[in-house]
């Protein structure tokens, strides 16, 4: 894969100096600033931002550069904050190879990818995502390494190994005959074994809960519409996390289960592929969010087969994708709270701004679907006031783009400058 050169050199710059650059005050102009939260627009805009937060945000009219600020001037380009991405697996790369050419790799090979990934991520404009679901712990340290600036990359909420049955979507994997006895680290059989995994995961410091309740696209010998985990273990796993301040994800593709996924409390449903109306008023009644990552399809069944996916899995992909979408259309017309998911790793990342366009051709508008990858997705991480959004006291996490991204969104895919808390990552 060839890596991209532009984010190499400016991720070089913010790298030498990025405790300096935190507590630089900044001083930006723009044409426009999009406030997702009020939806308002803001012309000639200007935001001052100091230790990574912007102090204050409106007219460049009310505020001016105070002394010693450095000065960014972004011409005639709309400000957003930087963007969030619910369903990231940064570990993940289809073009190293989909089916059994995986197994190949040692997990040290993984970081590796992450580590590039998370630039990509973040130079794609996403300063923030859920990783939701790697084979260890390995994503914890990307975090953290982020975090410490050692890394380029965007904020990471991190899941680590997601709990689930044997011979299940999350963790485990039957691509290897029983002589091997593969399994996956968050592999559980009952509510107790369950409860261990999440309490394990915890332990070692993740920052939600994955798991699984139906079978999935990727994994071999699992049904889409076959319940995975009984109510009672799916139960048992949201229990312990909600216990301990942890929210819990679950991939769920069938009409059954994203119906028991909910009624044990889940927060967020992730593909939420084939959905009833009532599993839709179940949804909205419980205030869940529905993650559902309706660009990768395209991906996969283009480049698929090339990548070595199972026909097995590009057979259920041809079945899913379209049903998906349409069940995407009527979660948004009846009013349910669905965020930007795109589970990357399943198309190369840096490409997720990609789904944007396709949640408004299935009927969300420009301004609903940027606040399903801001505001909203910072109301599921508990960041409210923190991040998604252009206000004083928000972190410093800022795009920039050309053109008028409520009637195009599709110009988000090209992002010219990209600021995380208040060290400039990318610029023209
Ligand atoms: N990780 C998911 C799975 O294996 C990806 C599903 C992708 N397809 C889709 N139409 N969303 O099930």
């Amino acid at each position: 894969m060839t890596r991209h050169p532009i984010p190499s050199i400016a991720a070089a710059i913010a790298l030498t100096f990025p405790a300096a650059a935190a507590a630089e005050t900044v001083y930006l102009t723009a044409g426009r600033m999009l406030d997702p939260e009020s939806g308002r627009i803001t012309e000639d805009a200007a935001l001052l931002v100091e230790d990574g937060k912007i102090v204050r945000a409106g007219s460049a009219s009310a505020i001016t550069a105070p002394d010693g600020a450095r000065t960014v001037k972004l011409g005639d380009k709309t400000i957003l904050p930087g963007l969030i991405d619910m369903h990231t697996h940064l570990t993940g790369d289809p073009t190293k190879g989909g089916g059994y050419s995986i197994l190949g790799y040692p997990s040290e090979r993984f970081v590796i990818w992450a580590v590039n990934n998370a630039e990509k991520t973040l130079m794609a404009g996403f300063t923030t995502v859920r990783n939701t679901g790697a084979d260890g712990y390995e994503t914890l340290a990307v975090r953290d390494a982020i975090n410490e600036g050692e890394i380029p990359g965007p904020r990471m909420f991190v899941a680590g190994p997601p709990v689930g049955i044997v011979g299940g979507h999350c963790s485990d994997n039957n691509y290897l005959p029983p002589e091997a006895a593969a399994t996956g680290e968050g592999v559980a059989t009952g509510p107790w074994e369950m409860r261990a995994k999440v309490r394990q995961n915890i332990k070692y410091g993740v920052d939600f809960i994955k798991t699984c309740s139906t079978g999935g696209v990727f994994s071999k010998g699992t049904l889409l519409g076959a319940p995975q985990g009984t109510p009672e273990e799916l139960a048992a796993i949201v229990d312990e996390a909600h216990m301990r301040g942890l929210k819990v994800a679950v991939h769920a593709h069938g009409t059954i289960g994203i119906k028991n996924a909910i009624r044990a409390g889940a927060d967020t449903i992730e593909h939420a592929s084939y959905l009833d109306d009532e599993a839709i008023r179940l949804a909205k009644r419980n205030g869940v969010y529905l993650s559902m990552d309706i660009y990768n399809t395209e991906y996969t069944l283009s480049e698929g087969e090339k990548n070595g996916v199972l026909e097995e899995s590009l057979e259920k992909e041809r079945k899913v994708g379209g049903v998906q979408r349409e069940s995407f259309r009527k979660a948004v017309k009846a009013g349910a709270k669905v965020v930007f998911g795109t589970d990357a790793a399943i198309y190369p990342h840096g490409d997720n701004a990609n789904q944007f366009s396709r949640m408004v051709e299935f009927g969300m508008s420009p301004l609903q679907a940027i606040r399903a990858a801001t505001s909203l997705a910072a109301e599921v991480l508990g960041k409210t006031g923190e991040l998604g959004c252009v206000s004083a006291g928000c972190a410093a996490d800022l795009i920039a783009v050309s053109g008028d991204p409520l009637s195009d969104v599709s110009v988000l895919e090209e992002v010219d400058f990209v600021m995380k808390e208040g060290v400039i990552y990318k610029a023209d």
